[in-house]
């Protein structure tokens, strides 16, 4: 009779249940303001319609279809909208926009000392973000990046000569530009390659952990409150990491742990460190001089540099070889400037920061490619602040969550052409001073406003040394059995396949 009894209350506190979660999400999928934005019709119920489209990593096409589809403005969500209209960029991301970063980021927090630790890339608060950028904002000026150009050097080198050991050969670009990347920001962050090219592997694991790092984050970012029932709750995570059969401990803690060894490395011989220009020298240069800096905020800078500037820079550099290696007109154009400087003695045998700026085309060239596919491409998302705001005539209340994906808003032809889709470096030359203004003001490969990236004119040094490299000792081909590369998203667009042969240029003189 009891054990009836204690039944009948079960089925009727789920009918309960069952009836709350009708209502709650009928109310809210027919709420006033966003019930007449158009949209998937389950996504103005479910909050899991955006993880399960975004599960197969083709974010990019999803987001492209839905704005082809329903116009400039789209529910995604039962609190989500996804925006493509070029005005509503100064208005969300604006120098002084109210518009803050949403709770999506928070799945992105790296973890110290078992508490989230949000970085300059995820921390919402704003004076928590001017507390972080502030101190470290000098170390990635222009005027300082030019201490940090040897270590892009060392790393070219290795790059080139590991090529011309594999001429002839069909070389995995994708993994090659990845470990180039790494070792770059590993020597400017700790003065220490990690060593990806010279191994020719993944050292300690720690692409395959950022990229389980970047796969949780880009599915649970979509339901930020599942994050705190799984790697965001302590007790979950200490016990996944307890697991030895299971491979899934908290991904952006290996970066964390790497980045604390380097640190009392340095500490333990810190007799040797004079004039290091790297950011951990610099840092604790920085306390000499009255500022202390907690060990927390330390190794918070540093693997950030890790997590935000590795990925990214390997992204936009296999985009910039692709693109020039399949649109032959383009590497033709750019091989004939690097020879014409090489010749009138313009550029370096180690091409210069300086150098590679003065070169017209490769920048056009570096710009389109992260234009066509830039290494974002997520919605960069935003919460509409106290008052509410107005897009496409849509008056959304405030809480609600809105984002422009720089991999949408990159292919509008009323900003960028008729030909948007196509990779023309061309259009950032020849078009009139006004329209490359106006287009430079819609272009969100590195964000916007208050919150764009710091890291910038570090990746455009690496790059801008490295590519104009490559083309003037090699000849590059397409040598993969696929047609196409393969591009999986998870906040970041990451490639696979840039299967390249490389065969030395005969005119080049060896340095
Ligand atoms: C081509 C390479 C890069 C691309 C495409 C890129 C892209 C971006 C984007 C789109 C954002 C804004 C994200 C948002 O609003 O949610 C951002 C922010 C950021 N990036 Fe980069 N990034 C690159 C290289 C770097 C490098 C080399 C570093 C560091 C060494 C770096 C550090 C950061 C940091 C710290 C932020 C957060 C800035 C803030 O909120 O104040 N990035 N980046």
């Amino acid at each position: 009779m009891e054990y009836l009894h204690s039944h009948n209350t079960l089925y009727v506190c789920l009918v309960f249940l069952v009836v709350f979660i009708v209502i709650k999400s009928t109310s809210t999928a027919f709420k006033p303001g966003l019930r007449s934005i158009p949209g998937p019709f389950i996504a103005r119920f479910s909050c899991l319609y955006r993880p399960w489209k975004i599960a197969k990593g083709d974010a990019p096409d999803f987001y492209r279809r839905l704005h082809q589809q329903y116009g400039p403005i789209v529910r995604t969500g039962p609190n989500t909208v996804d925006i493509s209209d070029p005005k509503a960029i100064p208005i969300i991301y604006g120098i002084n926009s109210k518009f803050l970063k949403s709770p999506f980021y928070d799945t992105f927090h790296p973890v110290y000392e078992d508490n989230p630790m949000p970085s300059m890339f995820s921390v919402r608060d704003p004076v928590q973000h001017q507390a972080l950028r502030r101190p470290v904002a000098q170390k990635f000026s222009m005027s300082s990046i030019k201490a940090l150009e040897p270590f892009a050097n060392e790393c070219t080198n290795i790059f080139v000569d590991a090529m011309r050991d594999l001429e002839g050969q069909c070389v995995d670009l994708s993994v090659w530009l990845q470990w180039y990347a790494f070792d770059v920001i590993g020597a400017i962050t700790f003065q220490r390659r990690f060593g990806f090219m010279e191994k020719r592997q993944d050292v300690e694991g720690m692409i395959d952990a950022l990229d389980k790092g970047l796969y949780y984050g880009g599915i649970v970012s979509q339901v930020p409150a599942l994050h705190h029932w799984l790697l965001g709750n302590r007790w979950v995570a200490k016990f996944i990491a307890m697991q030895p059969f299971i491979d899934v401990a908290h991904p952006l803690r290996t970066i964390l742990e790497f980045t604390q060894k380097c640190i009392d490395d340095y500490d333990r011989n810190s007799a040797d460190h004079a004039d290091r220009p790297d950011f951990l020298a610099w840092l604790r240069g920085e306390e000499t001089k009255g500022k202390p800096m907690p060990n927390r905020d330390m190794i918070n800078h540093l693997s950030n540099n890790l997590l935000a500037g590795s990925d990214t820079t390997a992204i936009s550099l296999r985009a910039i070889i692709y693109f020039l290696v399949k649109n032959v007109s383009a590497y033709h154009k750019l091989q004939h400037e690097i020879d014409q400087a090489d010749q009138a003695g313009r550029i370096s045998e180690y091409i210069t920061y300086a150098e590679c700026l003065e070169l017209p085309y490769l920048q056009a060239v570096m710009k389109e490619a992260m234009r066509c596919h830039p290494g974002v491409s997520f919605p960069l998302e935003r919460v509409v602040p106290e008052g509410g705001a107005t897009f496409s005539d849509i008056h959304l209340k405030q809480g609600t969550i809105v984002g422009i994906n720089p991999a949408v808003i990159h292919h509008d032809k009323t900003m960028f052409g008729d030909d948007a889709d196509a990779f023309r470096p061309e259009r950032w030359i020849e078009s009139s001073e006004a329209h490359i203004k106006l287009m430079d003001r819609h272009l969100m490969t590195f964000g916007y406003g208050s919150r764009t990236c710091i890291g910038k004119n570090i990746s455009i040094m690496e790059m801008g040394k490295l590519v104009p490299q490559i083309i003037r000792h090699f000849q590059l081909e397409w040598a993969s059995d696929q047609p196409e590369w393969n591009v999986q998203t998870f906040f970041f667009a990451k490639q696979h396949g840039l299967k390249c042969r490389l065969r030395r240029r005969q005119q080049v003189p060896q340095p």
